[in-house]
């Protein structure tokens, strides 16, 4: 008998009890073997839960215990959860976690360790909700080289300009409703900052290039400065606007990136609304493969984990090769500077732009007037913006 313990009994991890609960004999009968969850560890109690029984409030109680030996960190946050997954697999337990954040920041690390106490750290949950992609880009994309990754990575924001775009609804009301859901993260300002995005991205260019990024060194831009204006421009000029984590791999190096965009319509992504999350990877042998489905939320979340689980359990008598990855170094990361796109300006009158700027469309919204101009990089744009100064109102990555 397998016996597993979940680290925080919040939206993620009682999914997981109740994934694990709900679908037993069929999970039980794929793996041919039987496993109970034999403690959930979180600071309060649960005495109306049909789990509450199980609860513990020492994290001791599940380290010491030498009959645990898949733990599910679902806590949040990166202390005390990276801490505790570290003396899990030290101590010959694996772990699957949700936590972006510790992924993100500490995943080489945690699989490294993992690595040489012979268990594993498994984290299809971190990105995408629902959505099989970790795996999918280890296992099935294996053999490809992965040129670049397009993703709409956070359901709350996602949730958001959906609900602002087709009901008109205010940013805090669609935020409230999006935390009533489950969908937002403990301190939302993670999600519509675009912080939860960048932990996402760096995961996935990761996966693709061998490099883990900080997160926190990436450019990150959220949807906080997004107005009605913005999306009326998008919507005259043939876009729509997503915040993408977007990642490009060349053969010596790796960049990502998090920012609103303005997304050409005929873009599977920009079809992509609500909660929904989607992956566009392009390959150098398969070409474009895109990973859609539930992006947060208690039950697909909790799929993902117990996915891990599973792996963990029917792999058990394996060894299995530890992903090949390492943190990035400086002269793996290539200049954001020179990252080159399509943009659009909305300023406040026809802008003057030097000659050799290239107009591809333009429309007036609202008294303001807006153009499309041909790709230009970053260092060129803050030129140019510079030099037009208040005329401008907004500007937009495009993603065609
Ligand atoms: N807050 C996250 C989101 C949860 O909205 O996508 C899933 O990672």
């Amino acid at each position: 008998m397998i016996k597993i313990a979940i680290l925080g009994f919040g939206v993620v991890g009682s999914g997981t009890a109740e994934v694990l609960t709900e679908n037993k004999r069929v999970i039980e009968e794929r793996l041919g073997c039987s496993y109970s969850i034999k403690y959930i560890l979180d600071l309060r109690d649960f005495p109306d839960s049909p789990f509450g029984d199980l609860v513990v409030h020492d994290f001791n109680t599940i380290l010491n215990d030498p009959e645990v030996s898949i733990v599910a960190e679902m806590m949040g946050g990166s202390h005390p959860a990276y801490d505790f997954s570290r003396a899990c697999l030290e101590a010959g337990k694996s772990v699957v976690t949700s936590n972006k954040e510790v992924v993100s920041n500490f995943g080489v690390e945690l699989c490294r360790i993992a690595a040489e106490h012979g268990v594993r750290y498994l984290f299809e949950a971190s990105v995408g909700g629902g959505i099989p992609v970790i795996r999918p880009m280890i296992n099935d994309l294996a053999s490809n080289r992965v040129r670049t990754v397009n993703g709409i990575l956070n359901g709350t924001t996602n949730y958001i300009l959906t609900q602002m775009r087709d009901c008109g609804s205010s940013f805090a009301e669609s935020l409230s409703e999006a935390q009533k859901l489950g969908y937002a993260e403990a301190n939302p300002a993670a999600d519509v900052e675009g912080i939860d995005a960048a932990r996402k991205i760096v995961i996935l260019a990761a996966l693709a290039s061998g490099k883990l990024l900080s997160p926190k060194s990436i450019h990150t831009e959220g949807i906080t400065n997004i107005t009605l204006l913005d999306t009326a421009v998008a919507d005259a000029l043939g876009y729509t606007i997503k915040l993408i984590g977007h990642a490009e791999v060349y053969d010596d190096g790796v960049m990502a990136m998090v920012s609103p965009r303005m997304v050409t319509k005929a873009n599977p992504l920009a079809n992509i609304d609500g909660v929904f999350n989607g992956i566009l990877i392009t390959a150098n042998m398969v070409g474009d493969v895109m990973f859609y489905g539930p992006g947060a939320g208690k039950l697909p979340t909790a799929s993902a984990v117990v996915a891990d689980i599973i792996d963990i359990i029917a792999n058990r008598d394996k060894a299995v090769k530890p992903i090949a990855w390492e943190d990035a170094k400086a002269e793996d990361i290539k200049s954001f500077d020179d990252y080159v796109c399509r943009r659009v300006l909305i300023c406040q009158s026809a802008p003057a732009l030097p000659n050799d700027v290239k107009v591809l469309k333009s429309c007036e919204v609202n008294g303001a007037v807006a153009v499309v101009i041909d790709t230009v990089s970053e260092a060129r744009t803050s030129q140019l913006l510079a030099a037009l100064g208040d005329t401008v109102i907004a500007t937009y990555r495009t993603l065609a």
